[in-house]
């Protein structure tokens, strides 16, 4: 009695350390993979060769009732793809499943021949060669999201040794698929975030629309997990959407797109403000007013999101599918945030365009104040008609030979026009004045180009163009006013200035003496070279001149 009891408790703890090694060895397959197909098959493949039993498949409890097979062991067993099982009140959701499911505890069926409760699958269970089966709940968290499914062709299998030993593995089990499960979510939201920053970044990098487009387009099509995708802006003054942008289409019927507000799914969405789902084109193809696009395309499901910043709608944002497509929520959501990205983007290179285009007419503005003051101070001087516009436009044209840059030539013009606007502080008896001056009125005279400088210095937008108004009576040999700057001191734009005005001063009527001829002119800047001006312009200068002699 004594050695057969003895015997009978070793046996008993050698199983159990059979079990446990068994249950260990189980486990650590579970954590080898993050992928969820691969842990699924994993378990039942673990039950099937571990721990002997006949079939094993884990299912997963999907909202609508229905039990979704994730994997099954042996691979090529038939029983699955002939049986339908279900959570819910229905028949089919009282076996050992959808009861498991319910109740959250394992569920025994000691002899599937004669149990009624299994009785819908009962003939495709015994031609497998099935005679007891048992559920687990698979749970986390306290929910139970699905089931694992065991079968034993021995009667009995299921004994309480080993049902603790499968509860324990489903455990387990639950534990590495949830685990692959939140990893998987994690991963998503990495990649979502990521695509978010991909066109943030394009937003901000690229004034060009189409660029940004792209991008979007990009990661909409890829993250969203759909075949194609068009962006639609809306045109404030037509009040119509046309095609901005597109991916993923076979044709370019799409381009075509041209519909008014509130004109198919795409006008109802932007009209409504809110995304329009269509699951089957093809039942509601009347609605679709692009049927051309439909014909070569093959689209079955269709959004519409509305493209909306700072409360105004700018466009649509269109998602096609060739096949169904459920959005779960975080679809959902994923796809306004887009919506919203894109939005954004538009709405960014509108404002920029508006303001450069502000800025662009401001600048126009200030330039046409300049021409108009410069014209006010040829008439005061009693400059012969258009003196300003000839010596702006022949210095442009011998600094350009010169190689300044179209960027100074901006304000080397401004310059040009603005030359004498501090002769505004010279009184009329002194300037207008028709013989040579007395010593005191030059004094006065030579103020102008420091009166220039006080007024032109304090306005930011001309101070760039200072050159020529305050340094254009400066001469090369240091002998002019007001500062009394020699060669290269002196501003190039102003050293050019200077020769241009000069000539231009001497072949016109002034005040106080008649216009030279154009050789005496020219004689005297000839003359002047390396004197008053600097020898390099003068020489420019001379070739010029020929060319407007001759013509
Ligand atoms: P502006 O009449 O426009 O003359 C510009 C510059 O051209 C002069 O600068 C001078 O370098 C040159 N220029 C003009 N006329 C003659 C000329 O008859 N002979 C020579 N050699 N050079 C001439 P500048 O001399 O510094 O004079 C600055 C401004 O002073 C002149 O501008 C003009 O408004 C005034 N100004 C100069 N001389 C007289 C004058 O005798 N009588 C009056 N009323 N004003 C004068
Ligand atoms: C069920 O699992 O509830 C019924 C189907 C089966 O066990 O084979
Ligand atoms: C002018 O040519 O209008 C005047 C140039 C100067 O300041 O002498
Ligand atoms: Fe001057
Ligand atoms: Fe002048």
């Amino acid at each position: 009695m004594d050695i057969t009891e003895r015997k009978r408790a070793e046996e008993q703890i050698q199983e159990q350390l059979q079990t446990l090694s068994a249950l260990y060895a189980g486990a650590q397959r579970l954590t080898e993979s993050l992928d969820l197909e691969e842990v699924a098959k994993q378990v039942t493949r673990t039950c099937v060769e571990v721990f002997k039993v006949r079939l094993a498949w884990l299912g997963r409890a999907n909202p609508d009732g229905s039990v979704k097979p994730l994997s099954w062991f042996p691979e090529e067993t038939a029983y699955l793809r002939e049986i339908s099982v279900r959570w819910d009140d229905t028949p089919e959701g009282q076996g050992p499943t959808g009861r498991a499911i319910r109740s959250g505890f394992p569920q025994i069926i000691e002899d599937i021949a004669g149990d009624p409760r299994f009785a819908p699958w009962r003939e495709t269970a015994l031609q497998a060669g099935l005679s007891t089966s048992a559920a687990f709940p698979l749970i986390s968290r306290g929910e139970t999201f699905g089931a694992l499914n065991l079968y034993s062709d021995q009667p009995g299998f299921f004994s309480p040794e080993r049902l603790e030993m499968f509860q324990a593995f489903a455990h387990q089990a639950a534990a590495a698929l949830e685990n692959t499960r939140l990893f998987e979510e994690t991963h998503r939201r990495l990649a979502h975030i990521t695509a978010l920053r991909n066109i943030d970044m394009a937003i901000t990098g690229s004034l060009d629309l189409r660029v940004t487009f792209n991008v979007a387009l990009d990661e909409i099509v890829n993250q969203l997990k759909i075949d194609a995708a068009s962006i639609l802006r809306l045109d404030p003054y037509t009040q119509t959407l046309e095609y901005a942008a597109g991916r993923g289409f076979r044709t370019r019927a799409i381009e075509q797109s041209r519909l008014r507000l509130g004109e198919g799914h795409a006008g109802r969405a932007a009209l409504e403000r809110r995304i329009v789902h269509i699951p089957n084109l093809l039942e509601t193809g009347r609605d679709f007013l692009r049927a051309d696009l439909l014909k070569g395309e093959g689209f079955m499901t269709y959004f519409a999101a509305p493209l909306i910043a700072k409360g105004r709608v700018l466009g649509v944002l269109e998602i096609f599918h060739r096949s169904p497509l459920e959005g779960n929520d975080e679809w959902l959501n994923f796809l306004e945030t887009l919506a919203g990205q894109t939005a954004i983007a538009i709405d960014n290179t509108r404002l920029f365009y508006d303001l450069e285009r502000a800025n662009v007419s401001l600048l126009q503005a200030y330039d046409a104040t300049i021409e108009g003051w410069s014209r006010a101070l040829d008439l005061r001087d009693k400059e012969t008609e258009g003196h300003t516009q000839r010596v702006t436009e022949l210095t442009l044209r011998l600094a350009r030979e010169m190689g300044i840059s179209d960027e100074e030539l901006i304000h080397l013009r401004r310059g040009a026009l603005l030359h004498d606007i501090g002769k505004m502080g010279i009184p009329d008896h002194i300037l207008l004045k028709p013989g040579p001056l007395t010593e005191e009125e030059w004094e006065i005279m030579r103020k102008h180009p420091q009166y220039a400088y006080e007024m032109l210095s304090p306005i930011e937008y001309l101070r760039p163009a200072l050159d020529i108004p305050y340094c254009h009576h400066e001469k090369w040999d240091g002998t002019g006013y007001p500062r009394g700057l020699k060669g290269e001191q002196i501003p190039l734009a102003a050293r050019i200035f200077a020769v241009v005005d000069v000539w231009d001063a001497l072949t016109s009527d002034r005040p106080y003496r008649g216009a030279w001829p154009k050789e005496k002119a020219l004689e005297y800047i000839r003359e002047q070279s390396g004197k008053h001006f600097d020898p390099k312009v003068v020489e420019l200068f001379l070739e010029i001149a020929n060319q407007i002699q001759d013509t």
